[in-house]
């Protein structure tokens, strides 16, 4: 299908409104989603909760469908949890770690899912270890390579991170995992509804996303994928009666699908209005939408370069719509708030979100400019106009 810009803009209310170069924080939700969200609220209202639910049974379990369809798994392989850190936690969780088993994860590593392997690390004595980045700044599968032993339990690497435009080599990385039998958990938080993702292609174990970003859906939704024979390996951290049965004074079983990662009380809406981003996304198609992001943010990196004392922070072979950038004597929350004052959105990515990588490239903070499909090519080139101003 053609891609029509004039459409997906029409079809984004916020379009009317803002700049907004802020879609890895939280995109601009389309109309659709929108409608679909609000809807469930209304009906909720109308005829109550748990009438409402039951009414919309179809589409709410449409949702795992959508899911399946977008990383190539199979529904019962699909959580719906309420935000990318929460699933990411909970496969972490599960896994049964043992004082010294290794943990191998890269530098750009995410800051919550840092803190988490510092946790297990004091409480159960694993052992982090950072593996070396090549010299385009992203993972070397040499060192990796040369990193595995019999420890090693588990390799968790984010896609892409929070503070800059690269893409981490995931698949070639997966099949090191799989070749040493090793734990694969990725952190598609950034990645998922930008950069197409086959997790057959990625041989991951475990995958978590996050709906209000590049998937545009509404806050506070994401869910986990985790790989059907590893399933009954991994016991949630927390039980409920929708994650377990309680089938006698002593005993419960744990079902068999993904849905053991989730818990009976939800978002109803928010998982309705999720189902209704992921087809959208579908329908417009991944090979299409990374394929502009690219050239989108490709053209903002080559116009922020021509301007004077702008520093573009991205490294990696592969980049991606997150643009990250410093401008010298300027704070980056200052450039954010001028660029704000004219409605143009960005965000700030300090040193705490990605530590290691932020103290090895020398950064406090940077400015993300992050571009989507429905943004145009004339903003990209008023966002630099307004840059050079700002810049001067
Ligand atoms: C790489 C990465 N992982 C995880 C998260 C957390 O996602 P969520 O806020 O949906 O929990 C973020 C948020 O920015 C992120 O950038």
């Amino acid at each position: 299908m053609p891609f029509d810009l004039q459409h997906v803009r029409q079809d984004t209310p916020g379009c009317a409104h803002v700049l907004h170069f802020n879609n890895a924080g939280s995109s601009l939700m389309p109309q659709p989603v929108l409608d679909a969200t609000i809807s469930h609220l209304q009906l909720e209202a109308c005829i109550g909760g748990y009438e409402a639910a039951a009414q919309a049974k179809n589409s709410i379990e449409h949702i795992y469908d959508a899911v399946a369809t977008l990383i190539h798994c199979s529904r019962d392989e699909v959580a719906i949890i309420e935000n990318a850190t929460r699933a990411w936690d909970l496969a972490f969780y599960s896994i049964p770690f043992e004082p010294g088993d290794r943990i191998l994860t890269a530098s750009s590593e995410y800051a919550s899912n840092y803190i988490a392997f510092l946790q297990r690390a004091k409480k159960t004595g694993v052992i982090i270890e950072v593996i070396p980045n090549d010299e385009h700044g992203q993972v070397s599968l040499d060192a990796l390579d040369n990193m595995l032993d019999d420890k090693v339990k588990l390799i968790a690497i984010t896609h892409v991170p929070t503070n800059s435009g690269l893409v981490q080599p995931v698949a070639a990385i997966g099949k090191v995992a799989r070749k040493a039998g090793v734990l694969y958990l990725v952190d598609a938080c950034q990645s998922i509804g930008q950069i197409p993702i086959d997790v057959q292609q990625i041989e991951c174990d475990m995958l978590s996303a996050t709906g209000r970003k590049y998937l545009r859906g509404p806050r506070g939704t994401g869910f986990l994928y985790v790989r059907r024979a590893l399933l009954d390996q991994l016991e949630p951290p927390f039980l409920d009666l929708h994650a377990a049965q309680w089938v006698s004074p002593n005993h419960y079983e744990i079902r068999p699908d993904a849905r053991r990662f989730e818990n009976w009380e939800t978002n109803y809406a928010g998982k309705i209005g999720l189902g209704v981003a992921i087809d959208y996304t579908n329908h417009i198609g991944l090979d299409t939408i990374w394929r502009r992001i690219k050239a989108l943010s490709y053209q903002l990196r080559s116009q922020l370069t021509t301007l004077p004392d702008v520093i573009v922070r991205d490294r990696g072979i592969t980049q991606c719509g997150i643009v990250t950038f410093t401008i010298e004597g300027h704070d980056p929350e200052d450039i954010k708030s001028e660029l704000a004052a004219s409605n143009i959105n960005v965000s700030v990515a300090v040193r705490s979100s990605a530590l290691l990588d932020m103290d090895a490239r020398k950064l406090t903070s940077v400015v993300r400019a992050s571009v989507h499909y429905y943004n145009s090519e004339e903003e990209v080139t008023r966002f630099c106009q307004q840059m050079e101003k700002i810049a001067q």
